[in-house]
């Protein structure tokens, strides 16, 4: 055909080089996906089985992202989401309806929580906040209606290490699905699956990211059936992700191994130095014995990633816990930990069930890839403040 020049923009016959190889993953963006024939238009969702249909579903890029999480936590699907936040809706809106009840540790990551207390309460769906620590005890808690049992462990901030196994026992015996926010664990420090989990979620957006400029989750299922409740859920709230966030991910995973080791050593070093200090209570780390539920984790973990929290000695007023945050130099202030840069936030806990009272003597850190001593020396000089006058 002889085309215009306006038509070459669009169809164009320019020739390149064939066979390039690289390292990195190529990003794959569309939204549209070419069909072979006009027979062939199809929109499934599921892309592994019937090839690719539509960008929402997945191009490459995103695949491969998807397959590799998958691979690591050793699943049988995994389904990609714009967050972390955005699997947890996954998974609750695929599994629970009008009429279900979910059991949800009082530990969980809130906007967790504050998604059943509000949205899936609205959809006629009932939760009830369980102590952490509450292992095989969970089947008094299991009703006829109960449908999930969350789990997170450790939990978020005030770190309780679950006994996962019994919660999981108990909730088969009675046909209940059990989910895991893995996040902590970048999906590789516990085995999910071999630890009696269904259904695990992640936001990729810490570890696995790793330098703070993304946002992503994943849902992992164990197996077909689950992944057949899943996948239609997620084609009808539509939740796309960029190819280039994944395009990040994958990077990312390649330096996952040596970021977390390091991670790992740093931060049992910091917990341990501050568990010597005066200024503080307790050290709510999970590979310190001092932490709730640090049997489990010995039993269960392959290790311990960076985030942990302090509990301070009681004296030191809010004002004093937020003087000593703001002199940190190093450490900056900020959620969504994972990153290459040490993070802290103090917190007012005074509510939840089964939680321990700690007002807003807690503290969570997150370590990053700075020099250890240096964090510590930072820690040092701003430890004062807790005692300064203001
Ligand atoms: C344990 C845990 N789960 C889920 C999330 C949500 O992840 P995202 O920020 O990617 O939505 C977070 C984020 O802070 C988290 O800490």
């Amino acid at each position: 055909m002889n085309k215009s020049w306006h038509t070459k923009l669009i169809h164009s016959d320019a020739q390149i080089p064939q066979g390039y190889r690289s390292l990195a993953v190529p990003v794959y963006r569309g939204s549209t996906t070419l069909f072979p024939s006009a027979s062939s238009v199809n929109d499934r969702w599921d892309q592994a089985r019937a090839g690719y249909t539509y960008g929402l579903y997945g191009t490459p890029t995103t695949l491969e992202l998807a397959a590799r999480i998958c691979e690591l936590e050793s699943g049988a699907h995994t389904l990609l989401t714009p967050g972390g936040q955005a699997g947890i809706a996954l998974v609750d809106l695929a599994f629970l309806g009008a009429g279900d009840h979910v059991l949800i540790p009082a530990s969980i990551y809130k906007p967790n929580r504050d998604l059943t207390t509000s949205l899936l309460k609205r959809f006629g769906v009932t939760a009830t906040f369980y102590d952490p620590t509450i292992g095989a005890g969970i089947a008094e808690l299991i009703k006829e209606e109960t449908r999930l049992v969350w789990t997170e462990s450790p939990g978020s901030i005030t770190m309780e290490v679950q006994d996962v196994p019994a919660i999981a026992q108990a909730a088969h015996e009675r046909n209940v699905l059990v989910a895991l926010d893995n996040t902590w664990s970048a999906g590789v420090l516990f085995d999910a699956f071999a630890h009696g989990v269904d259904v695990t979620m992640q936001a990729l957006t810490k570890y696995v990211g790793g330098h703070s400029d993304l946002l992503l989750g994943s849902v992992t299922v164990r197996d077909d059936a689950l992944y057949e409740r899943l996948g239609p859920t997620r084609r009808v709230l539509g939740s796309a992700v960029s190819p280039d966030d994944c395009s990040l991910a994958l990077r990312g995973l390649q330096t996952l191994a040596v970021r977390l080791g390091f991670i790992e050593d740093s931060a049992l070093a910091i917990a341990r130095w501050l568990a010597d200090r005066p200024e503080v209570e307790r050290v709510l780390h999970p590979a310190l014995p001092s932490c709730p539920g640090h049997a489990l984790w010995k039993r269960d973990f392959r290790g311990s990633s960076g985030v942990f929290s302090i509990v301070l000695r009681p004296g030191p007023t809010r004002e004093q816990v937020l003087a000593f945050v703001d002199a940190l130099q190093l450490f900056e202030i900020g959620y969504s930990w994972g990153g290459v840069t040490s993070l802290i936030v103090a917190y007012d806990f005074r509510h939840g069930t089964g939680r321990e009272v700690y007002d807003h003597r807690l503290v969570r850190l997150s370590i990053g890839l700075e020099s250890t001593a240096d964090l510590i020396a930072d820690l040092e000089q701003a430890l004062p403040k807790l005692t300064t006058r203001g």
